[in-house]
């Protein structure tokens, strides 16, 4: 199989890298994809670097002895401490979350005041805020650690009045500040959208990574005339660290489509 149509691999620390997927799969149609969600050890960003660093690491192996043709780190958290690190051990095009989401965000705002939200980790790190500030030195940028979204989104909870006094009650700080802009900086919260959009209110533009992500990806692709040529139907696996079935369960509903093929595996740790 030449290059070009071997797989796209994909991994977040769980379910909420499938939001990158679907994008993945709206913006490329035709091509494959392995997708990894270390279920076992989400969340990612509660954690050290040096852990967030190890486990990334380990899921990088993974997929990269699978052959694939890029490698898309579908995490904010991981896109944020260690996407130079996996960089330097593949020898294929390596995307995050990061740099398209900072990337829209600054063509999206008028009055250059930004909000971002994300894991504690994405957040300590200020990945968005050096990403932004990089591209336009004059956006004003907020950041702001909503770490109950993760267990919500992973529970299948997406919308209702537990989730809704969550944002109200995370976003009021954001809402003082007058952002005309927010970045969804966390693969999971595409999926609670609607809440966020009506907590925030019409004033506010929300930037989905995933989206961003998903088009930078094709741009890879056709830059490297590395689309997939084959006719033949599309693979789409699914490799999990825990049992399968919370997140066939919630990904199913929220890709809209089965999941056929889904194994749990082991990862190898380094050591
Ligand atoms: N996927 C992570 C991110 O985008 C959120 C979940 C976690 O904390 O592991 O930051």
């Amino acid at each position: 199989m030449s290059n070009r149509d071997i797989p796209i691999g994909i991994f977040d620390s769980g379910i909420g890298g499938l939001t990158v997927l679907k994008e993945i799969a709206r913006e490329l149609p035709s091509e494959s994809t392995i997708y990894l969600g270390d279920t076992a050890r989400v969340p990612y960003g509660i954690r050290s670097p040096e852990t967030v660093s190890r486990y990334s690491f380990e899921n990088t192996r993974f997929l990269y002895s699978r052959g694939i043709k890029l490698l898309v780190v579908a995490c904010n958290t991981v896109s944020s401490i260690s996407l130079d690190a996996i960089r330097e051990t593949v020898s294929i095009p390596v995307v995050g979350v990061i740099e398209p989401g900072a990337k829209a965000a600054v063509a999206a705002t008028r009055n250059k005041k930004v909000g971002v939200i994300g894991t504690a980790a994405t957040i300590r790190s200020s990945s968005y805020t050096k990403a932004i500030q990089a591209m336009d030195a004059t956006v004003e940028v907020f950041g702001l650690a909503c770490p109950l979204f993760v267990p919500l989104v992973e529970e299948g909870w997406t919308e209702g009045m537990v989730v809704e006094l969550t944002a109200e009650r995370y976003l009021k700080e954001l809402k003082q500040k007058g952002i005309d802009t927010l970045v969804l900086g966390c693969t999971h919260y595409p999926l609670l959208k609607e809440v966020l959009a009506r907590v925030m209110g019409g004033g506010v533009r929300l930037i989905d990574s995933a989206i961003e992500t998903a088009r930078e990806i094709r741009a890879i692709l056709e830059a490297g005339s590395l689309a997939r040529q084959k006719k033949d139907p599309l693979t789409r696996e699914f490799y999990v660290t825990d049992s399968p079935d919370k997140f066939l369960e919630v990904g199913e509903r929220f890709l809209g489509s089965r999941m056929e093929f889904i194994r749990k595996i082991e990862l190898e740790s380094e050591v």
